[in-house]
């Protein structure tokens, strides 16, 4: 097939493929925010999409799928176990979130990340038509962009983080810190969600890159915005990621949606309220601190089991790698603990579910949802609040958030919360579940007005806009 000229490069493809019992294998949509993000734009212009299919030790060859170009790149046990589950997941994620968890430095991890990362470069360098724009995507590939600008200087070159991008003090303790900088400088346009990762990054850009000349130094100078890496401009910028809001507006309306919204609300007994919480199974959601306030309301008496229902839906995640592991145990305690000592038979006070589910009963939990818990301890926006916010047409529910959340700077209607004030966060949720129906609407019409109008067209427009010119100033502080 001729080269692309439109090519996103990502850790995972917007589909991976599954390995059923019987030894046959079938595609199915992959997990978060990235590719729900991604995918409605990539469909709707002519493009490919360079990836791995989520499963070890594959070969598939290039297909199309819903009209989309998918280039898949093979990755063996190994390589998933030290740069996917290790340096990925073990090391960068738990830095770049706050070190939530101590993360893990092995340098046998970073060698993995490294060679992956020249063959996601490689790829799309054979897959890209002179001239072609490459996206490159996310924390597991900070390295493709110099790799690639080296075979391929011909290209225009973005990278977007969909991650926080931690404070200098901790980005500092990473042993490879000076080679992640220099692969994102070989970026023409580096994104990320808030001001505040640009600025660290610009900092990190000029420090690193300067102090270290015996390792090739690229003669870094910074202004706000923009480095300069010789004479070839690196512009950062911040870009705060949106969903199809008005696809899940239109799904919410749909009459089988609202059918299915009644059948949760009886499923659970018609309680009088519903609370909400839909998560990958990850420790940088919150997910125990959560069930721990709802524990303690109970114990309080501040809210009454025979009244309240909450909705956990935890997506299976990362389940190989030990950190989560750990999670998933404590909160399925907490789970145990809480409808131990308040649920009575046939009646649950915690509906908890490991598993992931479809779009439109999604949609159908969010509508039934009277309050909605999203209490990261750090994320980069969360697009699960954003998806809420979408679904309420009927100016409905309550939004519960947390201050460490990127969406809580767009989402200042919300009841905002720090997350690790268990205090806060029970006072918040009872504010929530007592909430005066006209406030909640004059709060819900706010979100709204905010997520209809971001959406991710318009996110992915202005990041491309801003990769195709030239002296945009990108840093709005
Ligand atoms: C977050 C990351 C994505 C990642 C997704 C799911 O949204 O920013 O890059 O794809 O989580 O995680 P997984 O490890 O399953 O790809």
């Amino acid at each position: 097939p001729k080269g692309a000229d439109f090519i996103v490069v990502a850790n995972r493809l917007p589909v991976d493929l599954e390995r059923l019992p019987d030894g046959t294998q079938k595609w199915k949509h992959s997990p978060g925010g990235l590719v729900s993000a991604l995918a409605p734009f990539l469909r709707n212009h002519t493009g490919a999409w360079v990836g791995w299919p989520g499963v070890p030790d594959i070969d598939v060859d290039e297909f199309t799928d819903e009209g989309m170009r998918l280039h898949p790149i093979a990755l063996s046990s190994t390589e998933v176990r030290d740069y996917y589950e290790g340096f990925s997941n073990a090391t960068l994620w738990p830095l770049y979130h706050d070190v939530v968890e101590p993360p893990v430095f092995d340098r046998g991890w970073w060698d993995a990340y490294v060679k992956v990362n020249h063959r996601f470069a490689d790829a799309c360098a054979q897959v890209a038509a002179p001239g072609a724009t490459v996206w490159v995507q996310d924390y597991q590939l900070q390295l493709v962009p110099a790799v690639l600008r080296e075979q391929r200087p011909d290209l225009r070159i973005g990278f977007f983080l969909h991650i926080p991008f931690p404070p200098v003090e901790l980005f500092m303790q990473l042993p490879w810190r000076a080679e992640i900088i220099r692969g994102l400088l070989g970026a023409d346009l580096v994104g990320f969600h808030r001001p505040g990762g640009a600025q660290n990054f610009l900092w990190l850009a000029r420090r690193l890159t300067g102090l270290e000349p015996s390792r090739g130094s690229v003669g870094v100078r910074t202004r706000p915005g923009v480095v300069h890496v010789g004479d070839r401009p690196v512009r950062v910028g911040a870009f705060p990621i949106s969903i199809d809001s008005d696809s899940l507006d239109a799904t919410a309306r749909r009459k089988d949606v609202v059918e299915h919204t009644r059948r949760v609300r009886a499923d659970l007994g018609n309680p009088k309220k519903i609370i909400l919480g839909v998560d990958r199974l990850d420790y940088t959601k919150g997910i125990d601190l959560r069930l721990n306030a709802l524990h303690e309301l109970l114990h309080e008496g501040r809210v009454d089991p025979a009244e309240v229902a909450m909705v956990q839906l935890a997506t299976p995640s990362r389940e190989r790698v030990e950190h989560y592991q750990r999670m998933r145990g404590d909160i399925e305690r907490m789970v145990g603990r809480i409808n131990g000592e308040f649920a009575t038979v046939g009646r649950p006070v915690v509906h908890y579910l490991h598993q992931s589910v479809q779009r439109d009963e999604l949609v159908a939990f969010f509508a039934a949802a009277d309050v909605m818990l999203v209490t990261p301890l750090r994320d980069g926006m969360n697009l699960v609040c954003k998806e809420y916010v979408a679904c309420r047409y009927d100016l409905g529910g309550a939004l519960v958030l947390s201050e460490f959340a990127g969406a809580a700077a767009e989402l200042t209607s919300a009841f905002l919360v720090n997350p690790h004030d268990l205090d806060g966060v029970k006072n918040a949720m009872q504010d929530a579940l007592t909430l005066d129906p006209a406030e909640g609407r004059r709060r819900m019409r706010a979100l709204r007005r905010q997520v209809l109008t971001h959406n991710v067209d318009r996110w992915a427009r202005s990041f491309l806009e801003a990769l195709g010119s030239e002296q945009t100033e990108l840093v709005n502080q």
